[in-house]
């Protein structure tokens, strides 16, 4: 090695000028936007199977009852028709409720299995598979099967079930329910000087991300099957469907290297892929099932939910009492709960509190997760309540804020492990020029528009979880990354890609991240807004195990530049190893390997989150919202015509990725404030707007100004990157921000969302007390 040095040291800053060195927190462009434009990228229903028979679903209409006959005779009879599934005539599948449990579900309840008996649950229910050679087939044979059901009374009106709700029974990672109640809300609310109440309902959402749900399971040698499946966790799959159909680990593979959109949609294994899954295990032939835009409205959902929020003040806007309730729909299966009330009281510093959380049964299918599930919500009762405290209180709503801030999370008694929340809300105000906002409402107008300015805080959980990366350095000197990680669209890949070239001191070329493959080390669900704080903290850890390894090896060389070094005297910069003062002594990465005579060189690493430090601290996320609405009284219509989103998340690894994240949530606020919502037919037990034209999303012209600002925040509690975790918080307080520009711009306080045309033209809501 000492003879190879000076004639491949060359000095420092010639090495620099040829790539500027990838950094953390760079914003650098998606390295597969070029493939998913393209249509290269390929999705769960796009990978080839020889052979592939495609399955579709036969669902029903009817939400609760039991299946009385199913005639596919006519269906059979269409040319192609290979097998029509049925609960009657499927293969053999577990029975018990702990084989269909997966990494995310609740841990009490029923979870759905199907085609697994007579028993029809709630409307839009498969009930069969028809599997033929070609999808038009199929398709075509689906709406020929004659199901008859005997129906019995279902129920599926929330506001109806309120008075039967009941506490959740189940327990589930994540999950806290509400606080013990501190000091005596109801006399403090009693005695406020300034009080108000408010009930909030919010309707049904479905994910709709735009990949449907999809798998394509790959019937191969040895009776192996390879999954590709729309999901947010390859092997949370594996573990369902291997348990499910009593199938060794070993003979599943399950992948989702791209994923179209998922938002908590493919946390849980959904019923195509073990529908697909159990056609091929019948058939011993590849099968495909993908649903269809109307289907996606029939497998879990954000839930309906109410709330009703009590403050009391005193005239100066101290918060003296803080009461916050919610009843959150489920299913009569399963408890699905979420977190919505306690974020009130972890937000603003109260002495007398007192919260509930319910859940009530209906003939729906589960919810699910939805981004930022509980908090979306939640937060957005108390943000519009505590808008309303400060417009009888001719406070300034965010001097209203700034007034109850909580320093401290009362709600566990513990410090945040950071929270720059204040500079969210100076650094948003200064943007959006809050200080120029009158404070009446319908103080601007501009032509037939009235102009309204409203803002509301964020806060969302920083979660880590445990993860495995491992990582190869070769002789070609590029350095591979594993780990059975997802990207769900978030930019997982390019984010991770970046952390091992900034942390190894290498090209973005030089780093392959590979994820979306059940057989690859160990990763959770891409859920919780986690995965850069989990796996991006894994790569991290392996990168610098790597260079402790490259260090040792380079140290024992004959007559080592290095020989006498520590660890911490030498940097990585360029592919190369360097003496930090004497930068001219470098050798590159590929001599040390080849030095050694290793054709690679390999490090394992486990990341564990730090659990006994991590515990002494509340690790949240937290934003501030501004916005400006513009509302057409006559039409009812509402324009969101800037947002500024000031976002503190720890440190953030990639400006430009991040940001896509923010203004994803931003969208969705938007649009979760004046577009959607699935309503269900209480008569007939099922969601009827299930498809684009009747269930509403934004569409490019509703979209406007979106301004994100990320404040200084670097937190080593909540991982050693000092990140925190992007994904969700973006959505979390917009809805609120808009319902309050909207109550700025008309004087109308709109308590139920979506906030449609119908509410904005209507009196205010009379849920409010004088
Ligand atoms: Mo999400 S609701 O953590 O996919």
């Amino acid at each position: 090695m000492n003879d190879r040095v000076p004639e491949l040291a060359r000095p420092f800053a010639e090495l620099l000028a040829m790539r500027p060195p990838v950094a953390l927190g760079m914003p650098l462009p998606r390295l597969d936007g070029p493939d998913k434009v393209t249509g290269r990228a390929r999705y769960a229903a796009e990978h080839p199977a020889g052979d592939l028979l495609y399955g579709v679903i036969v669902d029903t209409a009817a939400a609760r009852g039991r299946i009385q006959r199913i005639d596919t005779g006519r269906a059979a009879a269409v040319p192609g028709v290979v097998d029509i599934l049925t609960h009657e005539n499927r293969p053999r599948m577990r029975s018990l409720d702990m084989f269909y449990k997966d990494m995310t579900a609740p841990v009490t309840g029923s979870p759905f299995k199907p085609l697994h008996d007579a028993e029809v649950h709630y409307s839009g229910q498969p009930v069969a598979l028809v599997v033929a050679t070609s999808f038009e087939a199929a398709r075509h044979a689906a709406t020929l099967v004659q199901v008859e059901v005997a129906t019995e009374p279902h129920h599926t009106d929330l506001m109806a079930a309120l008075p039967e709700a009941h506490d959740p029974s189940a327990l589930r990672a994540g999950f806290k329910p509400p606080p013990e109640p501190r000091g005596d809300a109801e006399a403090a609310y009693a005695a406020a000087a300034v009080q108000v109440e408010a009930e909030f309902h919010h309707g049904a959402e479905h994910h709709n991300p735009m990949e449907m749900h999809a798998a394509t399971v790959v019937y191969g040698r040895n009776r192996h099957l390879t999954i590709h499946d729309k999901t947010q966790g390859s092997q949370n799959v594996r573990w369902v469907v291997s348990r499910v159909f009593g199938l060794p680990k070993s003979r599943v593979t399950v992948k989702n290297q791209f994923v179209g959109g998922a938002f908590g949609a493919g946390l849980r294994p959904q019923h195509p892929v073990l529908l697909a899954t159990m056609a091929a295990l019948k058939l011993e032939r590849s099968v495909r099932v993908v649903l269809t835009r109307q289907q996606m409205f029939f497998f879990g959902h954000r839930p309906e939910t109410w709330q009703r929020v009590k403050l009391g003040a005193q005239a100066d806007g101290q918060l003296t009492a803080l009461m916050h309730d919610a009843v959150g729909a489920t299913s009569r299966k399963e408890d699905y709960v979420e977190v919505v009330v306690n974020w009130s009281s972890q937000l603003y510093r109260c002495d007398n509190v007192r919260q509930g959380y319910k859940l009530a049964a209906l003939d729906h299918y589960s919810p699910m997760d939805m981004r930022a599930p509980g908090a979306a919500h939640g937060v957005h009762a108390i943000e519009v309540a505590m808008d309303e405290l400060a417009h009888r209180l001719h406070i300034d709503p965010l001097a209203l804020r700034l007034k109850n801030y909580a320093d401290h999370d009362y709600n566990e008694d513990l410090p945040f492990s950071s929270k720059e929340l204040r500079a969210c809300y100076h650094e948003g105000a200064q943007r959006f020029g809050w200080d120029a906002r009158p404070q009446a409402p319908r103080s601007m107008r501009e032509g037939r528009e009235l102009v309204g300015w409203g803002m509301a805080t964020g806060t969302w959980d920083a979660l880590q979880m445990f993860a495995r990366v491992h990582a190869v350095l070769q002789a070609d000197g590029q350095l591979v990354l594993r780990s059975a990680a997802s990207d769900i669209g978030t930019g997982t890949l390019t984010v991770m890609t970046q952390i091992g070239a900034a942390s190894m001191g290498m090209a973005m070329e030089d780093v392959r991240f590979e994820l979306g493959d059940s057989n690859l080390p160990v990763a959770p669900i891409e859920g919780g807004s986690s995965h850069v704080t989990t796996i991006g903290s894994a790569v991290q850890g392996v990168c610098e195990r790597l260079q402790h390894k490259l260090w040792e090896l380079a140290r024992k060389q004959p007559n080592s530049p290095f020989a006498t070094c520590r660890f911490h005297d030498v940097g990585f910069a360029q592919g190369t190893m360097y003496l930090r003062f004497e930068r001219d002594v470098t050798v590159r990465l590929t001599d040390i390997l080849a030095a050694a005579g290793l054709k690679e060189l390999e490090e394992k690493y486990l990341m564990l989150p730090a659990v006994l430090k991590q515990k002494k601290y509340t690790r949240a996320v937290h934003s501030a919202v501004f916005c400006e609405v513009k509302v057409d009284e006559e039409l009812g219509t509402v324009r969101v015509t800037r947002v500024v989103s000031a976002i503190a998340a720890g440190r953030i690894m990639n400006a430009q990725t991040a940001r896509s994240q923010i203004i994803g949530g931003v969208v969705w606020g938007i649009s979760q404030a004046l577009h959607e919502e699935t309503q269900a037919d209480q008569q007939l037990g099922r969601f009827m707007n299930h498809d684009f034209a009747q269930y509403h999303v934004p569409v490019n012209a509703d979209i406007h100004d979106i301004d994100v600002i990320f404040v200084d925040e670097n937190d080593r509690i909540a991982s050693r990157l000092g990140a925190k975790g992007v994904g969700e918080i973006g959505l979390v307080g917009v809805a609120a921000a808009i319902c309050n520009a909207i109550h700025h711009a008309t004087g109308r306080r709109i308590l139920s969302l979506p906030m449609t045309p119908d509410k904005v033209m209507a009196p205010a809501s009379p849920s409010y007390n004088a």
